[in-house]
């Protein structure tokens, strides 16, 4: 655990160090749960942005974009179910004051007892060797086969309380787990109430005729008021999508865990919509597709898992995620759903208007059924940037720490080093800048010795570094270096554009995809 924390502490310190993420209104003291991206950032933000809208958008023909505004038509929430339920249920601390989710209260205690029972299982594994049979053990051990029982009928009770609206159950089983508030040992809680995400504005110059309006939660809803109008003007045939990437707010009871869980995030989100009946082979679909695109990073295949949700939300049929393992564990990166008709069926009784589609194969009408994949910018950065960062130890002992950064990706594709500052190298090396910045953001560096400029790329999640030398000035050729194998080549300048190309442009990784 205090390893997870450390490695979490280095990831957000070099994030500011480097000019990744800020605080929000620093000076200020900040703000809480809310980031600002550095110039750093905003680079891989849009390069992440870019990579998934390619993939989605302009990889698939029947997929189009839209760019819905974050204010929406305050019915919209009520037919989305936003107003009536989109809550998450809270308790407090008398004694501490503080404030938690109880359904995460309980989810974490749960947590640590599968934790118990996986220690156990390794510590088997250690024993038996080769002889040992994993299934066997968890049906047989009796330890393990408690802490398992327990672990499923803690969180089946929360499921169904839950579901149930039965709040005062929820806190019994918060007293009866003997659960303490994680920060002071208090067990002194109040009741449990539920409290609405959604953050309330108006619209409008005075008090008294102002409209009461929300910050959309979610981008999805902006893609169901706008399947028609997308559906008609684009003669689109189902099956087609409809994505969008934008701002969500919500008003988190505990947003922490850095970009994490944010007050205001960016979402990227796809609705397909299919014929009814043929939802799951898509969502099927999807649930694949979404992973590959994930893996095609390169992160680590072990580092992804699907999460299958066993308790369904009331408009959905099928339902799973796609987690990370964060530096906190594994977590929520993306949830991808079958919702059926729900939404356009609300949003056809709440206006009145018809949301239906012609289908002309089968000659009739019908409200399309919808798979969504929803994943959020932030916690896409937060996977990248936190599984890039590494220390290594060199051959000689040092070490250096690099910020594997997928290429494609990668704010920097290559820093322009001219060895010294004289002899009409510099001015080479901004000849070089000037023929690849058209295609690619290139930066230039002439401080310090090479080494230590090398080192500073590495950090800052460089792939390529091109050294600018004497020799340069004789046979127009190169040094480029990778930052992952430290490698260098000497190539001719005239080379340059198309090795960058291959490595680190979007249509050579979406190739591969
Ligand atoms: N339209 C479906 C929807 O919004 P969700 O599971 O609530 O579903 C989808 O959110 C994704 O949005 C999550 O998988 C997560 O990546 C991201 N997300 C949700 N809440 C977030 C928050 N408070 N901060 C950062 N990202 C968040």
């Amino acid at each position: 655990m205090a390893k997870q924390e450390d490695t979490f502490k280095k990831v957000i310190s070099h994030a500011k160090e480097y000019g990744y993420i800020f605080g929000s209104s620093e000076i200020y003291d900040g703000l809480s749960a809310v980031y600002d991206y550095g110039q750093n950032g905003a680079e891989l933000k849009k390069n992440i942005r870019e990579y998934w809208w390619k993939s989605m958008v302009q990889m698939h023909q029947n997929i189009v974009g839209l760019d819905a505004s974050i204010f929406m038509h305050p019915t919209t929430w009520k037919a989305s179910g936003h107003v009536d339920a989109f809550n998450d249920p809270l308790i407090d601390n008398k004694d501490s004051k503080k404030r938690y989710r109880a359904d995460v209260l309980i989810e974490d205690y749960a947590e640590k007892i599968l934790q118990k029972a996986q220690k156990e299982i390794k510590k088997a594994a250690k024993r038996f060797g080769d002889a040992f049979n994993e299934d066997e053990f968890k049906a047989t051990n009796p330890r393990v086969l408690k802490y398992l029982a327990d672990h499923k009928a803690i969180l089946s009770r929360m499921g169904s309380s839950l579901e149930k609206e039965d709040l005062a159950d929820v806190k019994l089983l918060i007293e009866e787990l003997g659960i303490a508030d994680p920060d002071t040992g208090s067990k002194n809680w109040t009741d449990v109430r539920q409290f609405n995400l959604m953050f309330g504005t108006k619209l409008g110059a005075s008090a008294e005729t102002a409209t009461d309006l929300f910050l959309r939660p979610e981008t999805a809803q902006g893609i169901f008021v706008n399947f028609l109008n997308v559906q008609k003007t684009g003669r689109m045939k189902i099956p087609f999508g409809i994505a969008q990437t934008g701002k969500a707010f919500r008003n988190e009871i505990v947003a922490r865990q850095f970009i994490f869980r944010m007050r205001e995030f960016e979402q990227m989100e796809m609705q397909f919509f299919v014929r009814p009946g043929e939802e799951i082979k898509y969502y099927e679909y999807w649930k694949k597709t979404r992973l590959k695109w994930h893996l095609s990073l390169g992160l680590g295949d072990e580092n992804y898992r699907f999460h299958d949700h066993d308790k369904l939300a009331h408009y959905a049929n099928a339902a799973a995620d796609i987690e990370f393992n964060f530096p906190f564990g594994f977590k929520e990166l993306e949830g991808i759903h079958s919702r059926t008709d729900f939404d356009l069926k609300a949003h056809e009784e709440f206006s009145g208007k018809k949301l239906q589609y012609f289908d002309h194969e089968l000659n009739k009408n019908y409200t399309p059924y919808v798979v969504e994949t929803s994943v959020g910018l932030d916690r896409m950065f937060l996977a990248v940037f936190s599984k890039s960062l590494q220390e290594e130890t060199l051959e000689d002992g040092s070490s250096r720490t690099v910020l594997k950064l997928p290429a494609v990706l990668a704010p920097v594709k290559a820093a322009i080093l001219p060895l010294v500052k004289k002899d009409g190298l510099p001015e080479l090396a901004q000849q070089i800048i000037g023929n690849l910045k058209w295609n690619f953001n290139v930066a230039y560096d002439e401080k310090d010795a090479v080494g230590r400029r090398y080192r500073r790329q590495d950090a800052n999640g460089t792939p390529f570094c091109i050294t600018v030398d004497h020799d340069s000035l004789k046979d127009q050729t190169v040094t480029i270096r990778d930052r992952d194998t430290m490698k260098q080549e000497r190539v001719s300048i005239n080379s340059l554009e198309r090795i960058l190309e291959e490595r680190t442009s979007f249509k050579s990784w979406l190739a591969k995809l």
